[in-house]
C-alpha cells in the first residue's frame, strides 16, 4: 500500500467522493479522479456481484486478542463505505465489535441468543453506519454456549436455529456481505458457526499461542467440514505485524503453511500493521480505521484553535497519522473481495455444492 505514504491530498476526498457519487455502479463520477486506491477499491466492489445468500464470511482463531474484532469492524465499514450493504453478527459475548468498535450499546446479546435458542426471527439494529447492520452481541450469549452442551438432549439444534434465522434475514434484507464476529472460547458455538457460514478468515499475531489457535481452529473446520460444512477457508491473515519484519514475517507465514497442510487456505499478502495508538482511538471513540483518519485529519486542522482555547488532554487523539493501518485494511479488504469472486466464480464452474 503506497498510497498513505505519499498521498498529497486528503483521505477523507475519496470518502466524500463514494458518497457523492449516484451509487457505487456509477463510481467513479468524475473523470479527474485523484483518490485511486480507493477507485481500485470501489471496483473491486463493482466487481463483485450483489447480495448472494450465502456470502457469510466467519472470522475465527481459538485464540484471543488475534484481531477478530478489528478486522470485522474495518472490513465491513470499508464495504459499506463503498456503498454495499453489509450485516455484522457479533457473536462473542464480550460484545467488542458491538460496544467497543462499532460503539452500539446494543441488546446484550438477547436477540442472537433467542435466535440461536428457539429459531426467533433476528431483527438488526439498523445503519450503526450508512449501509451497515448489526446483531449485536454480549453476556446473553454465555446461556448458549452452557445449553449448548445439553442442547441435543434438550431438542435444541442451535445449527439448525442459526442458519434458519440468519437465512430469513439476508433472504429479507439482501445483504452483500455478512461478518460473523466470533469469541475466543465457546466452543459448541463456534462448531455451528463453522456449519452455518460459507467462508472461514482467519487472523494470527505472530506467537507461538497464536498459531496455536491457528492450528486448533485449522483441526475443527476439517471436522466440521467433515460433518458436512461447506464452509471455505478464505485464508490467514497476520494482524499487529511489522511490516518491515520481512525475514520474520516470510517465517511465520511458512509456518502457519505448514499449519495448514491439507486445507487449502492460502495466506493473504495484505497484513495488518501494529499501530497500538490507533488501536487505542478506535476503541475509545468507536470509530472504524477510515472513520478514524478523518478524525486524524479533522484533529490536525482544529489543532491550533484548540490551543488557543486552551481544550483539554479529553479531546487528544493518540494517533497522529492512522492512513497507514486504514490502508492495510483497505488493502485487505480488496483482497478479500477478490477471493470471494474468485471462490464463487470457482463454484459456479465446478457446480460445488453451496
Ligand atoms: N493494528 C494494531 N496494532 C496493535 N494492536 C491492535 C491493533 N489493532 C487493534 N489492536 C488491539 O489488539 C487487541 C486485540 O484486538 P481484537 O479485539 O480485534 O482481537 P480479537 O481477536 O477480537 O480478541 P478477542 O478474542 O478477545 O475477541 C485490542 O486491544 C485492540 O485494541
Ligand atoms: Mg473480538
Amino acid at each position: 500500500m503506497t498510497w498513505p505514504s505519499r498521498r498529497p491530498w486528503s483521505w477523507a476526498e475519496p470518502l466524500r467522493c463514494v458518497r457523492a457519487s449516484k451509487g457505487p455502479d456509477q463510481y467513479p463520477h468524475r473523470s479527474a479522479c485523484r483518490c485511486p486506491e480507493w477507485c481500485a477499491l470501489i471496483s473491486t466492489v463493482i466487481r463483485m456481484s450483489r447480495s448472494q445468500p450465502d456470502r457469510t464470511v466467519l472470522v475465527a482463531n481459538q485464540k484471543g486478542g488475534v484481531g477478530k474484532s478489528s478486522i470485522v469492524s474495518a472490513v465491513a465499514g470499508m464495504v459499506a463505505d463503498a456503498g454495499r450493504r453489509v450485516l455484522v453478527v457479533d457473536a462473542d459475548q464480550q460484545a467488542n465489535i458491538t460496544v467497543s468498535d462499532l460503539g452500539v450499546e446494543g441488546d446484550r446479546g438477547r436477540a442472537l441468543s433467542m435466535a440461536l435458542q428457539y429459531a426467533e426471527p433476528l431483527e438488526p439494529s439498523r445503519d450503526v453506519r450508512p449501509g451497515l447492520d448489526l446483531i449485536p452481541g454480549g453476556a446473553a450469549l454465555a446461556l448458549v454456549g452452557a445449553m449448548a452442551a445439553t442442547a441435543a438432549q434438550a431438542g435444541l439444534d442451535i445449527q439448525a436455529n442459526f442458519a434458519q434465522t440468519l437465512g430469513a434475514l439476508c433472504e429479507r434484507e439482501r445483504y452483500d456481505l455478512v461478518l460473523i464476529d466470533s469469541g475466543p472460547g465457546d466452543a459448541p458455538l463456534l462448531d455451528a458457526l463453522l456449519q452455518t457460514a460459507k467462508y472461514l478468515l482467519v487472523p494470527t499475531r505472530d506467537d507461538d499461542a497464536s498459531l496455536s489457535g491457528v492450528e486448533l481452529l485449522a483441526a475443527r473446520y476439517l471436522r466440521a467440514r467433515q460433518a458436512g460444512s461447506t464452509i471455505q477457508l478464505l485464508g490467514v491473515v497476520l494482524f499487529d505485524a511489522n511490516p518491515r519484519a520481512t525475514a520474520r514475517n516470510a517465517e511465520v507465514l511458512s509456518q502457519v503453511d505448514q499449519l495448514l497442510v491439507g486445507s487449502g487456505a492460502e495466506i493473504f499478502s495484505s497484513l495488518i500493521r501494529s499501530d497500538r495508538a490507533a488501536a487505542v482511538d478506535l476503541r475509545t471513540r468507536h470509530l472504524t480505521p477510515s472513520e478514524l483518519v478523518i478524525a486524524a485529519e479533522e484533529h490536525q486542522r482544529h489543532r491550533i484553535q484548540r490551543l488557543r482555547q486552551k481544550v483539554g488532554g479529553g479531546d487528544r487523539l493518540w494517533s497522529r497519522d492512522p492512513s497507514g493501518l486504514a490502508g492495510d485494511y483497505q488493502a485487505l479488504t480488496r483482497e478479500i473481495l477478490n477471493r470471494l469472486t474468485a471462490a464463487e466464480q470457482w463454484n459456479v464452474t465446478t457446480g460445488a455444492v453451496s
